[in-house]
């Protein structure tokens, strides 16, 4: 008698999916001067952001690391002096490093070690690089300023320690599918030298204060060609330079994520990674659950209507 009925509570619509982003996809980063979309595809790249107080470093990391968030196929590593920048993403992060150069140095560590097991894997195959078919997760390592743990805290010793950890990290880390995102509103040759800064495929340069700390976020060389940070209006926030591996740098806007929305990206991206068990879900309505679909009311239909025909 009601195989209508039946069919139509058969065929409700199964729970929206709760949808994800890769890492190996490219992330969204603003519009360049022609409106087009600027992304950058991170994976075996490394991303450096550097400019003067203010510029908008920390809104583009947080771009990346929302993309990285909802990506379930990355681990997010956080170090955030200042721990309101990224902390946001805390309850997300496999490592959340605060103002502690040890803890900045020991979490290095840790991944300068699994490094070293990854590539043991790669050679025991015989192969060059982590692929997405592995599943191991990419690793992004996100620092914002740079400069606190590399030149400011602790002795010069655990500096110079940090330095060289981070230094291993950024040039074996690519093909082992470790991402280095970083930020400092100190580009200066001694945060970054160019032997560090050659191994980041991406920089992005905000307003700098001269034409060279310009240069040496983008190269030596380009600021006299045109490509200036130094000549970016303060009053324009969020205004970069990008230059990706091999190319010529791009002007360019990044997007904006305001504290709400990064909020609620992060609420979500704590759903995706963490989906409610059932023991977190509300106890279902006992009259639903008891019931046969055969016995079900005609008023009980999805639509209120009726259709017991
Ligand atoms: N892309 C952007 N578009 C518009 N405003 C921005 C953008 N990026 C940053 N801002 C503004 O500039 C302020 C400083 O940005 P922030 O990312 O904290 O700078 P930094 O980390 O370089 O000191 C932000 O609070 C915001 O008001
Ligand atoms: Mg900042």
């Amino acid at each position: 008698m009601c195989a209508f009925h039946l069919t139509r509570r058969r065929t409700m619509a199964p729970p929206p999916r709760l949808d994800r982003l890769s890492i190996w996809d490219p992330i969204h980063l603003g519009v360049d001067e022609y409106a087009t979309d600027v992304a950058c595809t991170l994976i075996y790249r490394h991303l450096l952001l550097a400019g003067e107080p203010g510029a908008g470093k920390s809104n583009a990391l947080n771009l990346v690391v929302a993309h990285a968030a909802l990506s379930t196929d990355c681990e997010l590593w956080l170090m955030d002096s200042k721990r309101v920048e990224l902390g946001p993403w805390r309850e997300l992060a496999e490592r959340f490093v605060g103002p502690n150069l040890d803890h900045a140095i020991d979490t290095l560590a840790e991944l300068q070690a699994e490094i070293d097991h990854r590539y043991d894997l790669l050679d025991s195959g015989r192969r060059r690089k982590i692929e997405s078919a592995d599943q191991l997760p990419v690793i992004m390592l996100v620092i914002d300023e740079l400069a606190y743990y590399s030149a400011t805290i602790g002795e010069k010793r655990q500096r110079e320690t940090f330095a060289m950890l981070l230094r291993d990290v950024v040039a074996r880390g690519r093909a082992a599918g470790i991402i280095v995102v970083a930020a400092t509103q100190r580009p200066s040759s001694d945060i970054i030298p160019t032997s560090l800064r050659d191994l980041f495929g991406y920089r992005l340069a905000f307003r700098c204060t001269t034409d060279s700390s310009s240069d040496i976020v983008l190269g030596h060389g380009w600021a006299s060609r045109g490509y200036d940070a130094s000549t970016i209006d303060p009053a324009e926030r969020g205004i970069g330079w990008l230059l990706a591996e091999g190319g010529i740098p791009r002007r360019m806007r990044c997007a904006y994520l305001t504290d709400q929305q990064v909020s609620a990206i992060a609420a979500y991206a704590l759903q995706l990674r963490y989906p409610p068990t059932q023991a977190d879900e509300p106890p279902e309505d006992p009259h639903e659950q008891d019931q046969h679909p055969d016995h079900l009311p005609a008023e009980h239909d999805q639509d209120g209507e009726d259709t017991d025909v």
